[in-house]
């Protein structure tokens, strides 16, 4: 009699998304032995069955014979192998599609712990120290370094402190938060603990978005297997309610507390005062997650020696849109995006050339193919005018209407914005009139009067010229004016837009 087969398939929701369970049945059925696993972070291979280290997909139930044979056409060799996976410099997702999201076991046989063991062995200024050698910069998009902002939190005197992930993913063209937290949950508990550990807290809180339920549901259950290795520390998880700026961390901290997600002014910092007034690190996803590996024996050295000139260690980099190999790419910083897009994504997935490449979410600047060298460094991009954001890189082909995407920066930022602000509240809302304006070749904003045929009349070229003016003191008032980031980095998409495809704004 034969042995039964081990399968193994990802319960990451892209791959339930794609069928996974459905083939998993399939497999149990016919006599195998599926073990769920996190996901590799090859999207386009997605439902991924890996058959003793050879891997198949996309797989569908109709091949489910052939993969058992071995003569499916589908087998992409040893995945460890495969030219998307080998190159990566994999610290944050050094688990991805290894071990079982909620296994105890599989975590501390891959290392699991031990930063948090070694961590409780020191005292929280010697972490912090650690931390801030590794030269860890917040993950989230700001770049701030994470050992001052927990030296910070350390230093305040409080008999109450708390920590706060901020797992409110909201860019578009980004899944690496949710990726970590359904496949390896108990990282960022260990993350979680070690710097509640550094500053001294007794709390915390994982503030995700509501659309993510895998996520949320992985972490509840990571966290009771969890509790007493990380006692006393209180850990639990908080859903938003789909408000984008909610991830902005004083609107973040206001949900939390109960209240409407509206930004707070800083000063204060939450360093000094956060969550219900007390000193609180308020750190992304990654940033959390790279911790552990940065305690273990020697990470925080061997972090240091990766990336570039002030950004150090790796950066988890999303790729998605029109792109033919999607998926999760963690690297070293310095990166260029012509080796993300062409080399390791293999262009886009339409096979026309590549227009524009919009990096840092909605609200990033659009990049030309001409740009692609700019290497992934957090001030290489700001020299750039652009951002790295939380590292999701979106690729459009040559049918992209820039002047429509522009348009929709502005909308997304009206429809999104908490109002507190006027650049942001007003000047996105007008920002779309301009635009639409400018595409319509109508006289766009009407200075004198609200007459509505002086603001249909047809557009001169001195007045196109003053309205593009306009917009663009339009974007100024917004970048500079504005309480958040929302409304701060609205005008990147729309200038770089306006910059390199003036055309389509006709
Ligand atoms: P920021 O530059 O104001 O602050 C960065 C962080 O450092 C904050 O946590 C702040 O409290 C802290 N900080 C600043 N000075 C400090 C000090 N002296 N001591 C201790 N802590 C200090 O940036 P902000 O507004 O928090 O974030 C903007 C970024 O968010 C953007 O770069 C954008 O890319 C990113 N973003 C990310 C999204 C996501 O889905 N991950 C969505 C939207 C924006
Ligand atoms: Fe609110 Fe927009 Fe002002 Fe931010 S920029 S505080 S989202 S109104």
């Amino acid at each position: 009699m034969t042995s039964p087969r081990n399968i193994r398939i990802s319960d990451d929701s892209l791959a339930l998304a794609l069928g996974a369970d459905a083939l998993a049945k399939a497999f149990a059925e016919a006599g195998c032995v599926v073990e769920r696993t996190s996901s590799w972070g090859m999207h386009w291979l997605e439902p991924l069955v890996e058959v003793d280290g050879i891997g198949y997909g996309p797989a569908t139930l109709g091949d489910v014979a052939a993969i058992l044979d071995g003569s499916s056409a589908l087998n992409i060799g040893p995945v460890a192998e495969h030219p998307f996976i080998k190159p990566q410099q994999r610290l944050t997702f050094a688990r991805a599609g290894k071990t079982r999201p909620l296994s105890l076991p599989d975590y501390e046989a891959s290392g699991g712990w031990a930063g948090l063991r070694r961590a409780q062995g020191m005292s929280g200024d010697q972490v912090i120290e650690e931390v801030t050698q590794s030269g860890l910069r917040g993950r989230g998009g700001a770049g701030f370094p994470a050992g001052i902002k927990w030296r910070t939190v350390a230093n305040a005197q409080a008999t109450r402190k708390y920590v706060v992930c901020n797992a409110d993913e909201g860019d578009s063209g980004t899944f690496a938060d949710r990726m970590l937290m359904e496949g390896d949950p108990f990282q960022l508990i260990e993350g979680l603990a070690i710097a509640a550990h550094a500053v001294g807290a007794q709390t915390a809180y994982i503030y995700t978005r509501s659309e993510y339920p895998h996520a949320i549901a992985k972490l509840r259950a990571a966290i009771e297997l969890a509790a007493d290795i990380i006692a006393p520390l209180h850990m639990e998880v908080r859903e938003g309610a789909g408000a984008y700026v909610c991830g902005e961390e004083t609107a973040l901290l206001n949900s939390i507390e109960g209240k409407r997600g509206v930004v707070r002014a800083k000063p204060p910092l939450p360093a000094l005062e956060g969550l219900f007034g007390c000193p609180t690190v308020v750190n992304n996803v990654l940033t959390i997650a790279a911790i552990p590996h940065i305690l273990s024996e020697g990470g925080a050295a061997e972090y240091a020696a990766l990336g570039v000139d002030r950004s150090l260690g790796t950066k988890p980099i999303q790729l998605a849109g029109n792109i033919k190999h999607g998926g999760l790419y963690e690297t070293a910083f310095g990166i260029s995006l012509h080796d993300l897009v062409y080399t390791i994504g293999g262009g886009t997935a339409s096979g026309r050339p590549v227009k524009a490449v919009q990096v840092g979410g909605p609200l990033g600047a659009y990049l030309t193919p001409e740009q692609f060298d700019i290497p992934f460094d957090y001030e290489a991009y700001a020299r750039a005018d652009a951002l790295i954001g939380h590292g999701g890189v979106v690729v459009w082909d040559d049918t992209a209407d820039m002047g429509a995407l522009a348009r929709f920066a502005m909308e997304f930022c009206a429809a999104e914005s908490c109002g507190k602000c006027t650049p942001c509240r007003l000047g996105s809302t007008r920002g779309v009139e301009l635009i639409d304006a400018l595409r319509e070749g109508r006289s766009g904003v009407d200075k004198v009067s609200a007459l509505p045929q002086m603001h249909n009349a047809r557009k001169s070229p001195r007045q196109r010229e003053e309205d593009i003016a306009l917009l663009e003191d339009l974007c100024e008032t917004m970048k500079f004016g504005s309480l958040c980031a929302l409304g701060g980095f609205a005008p990147y998409p729309v200038l770089s837009a306006l910059k390199h495809w003036p055309e389509d704004f006709s």
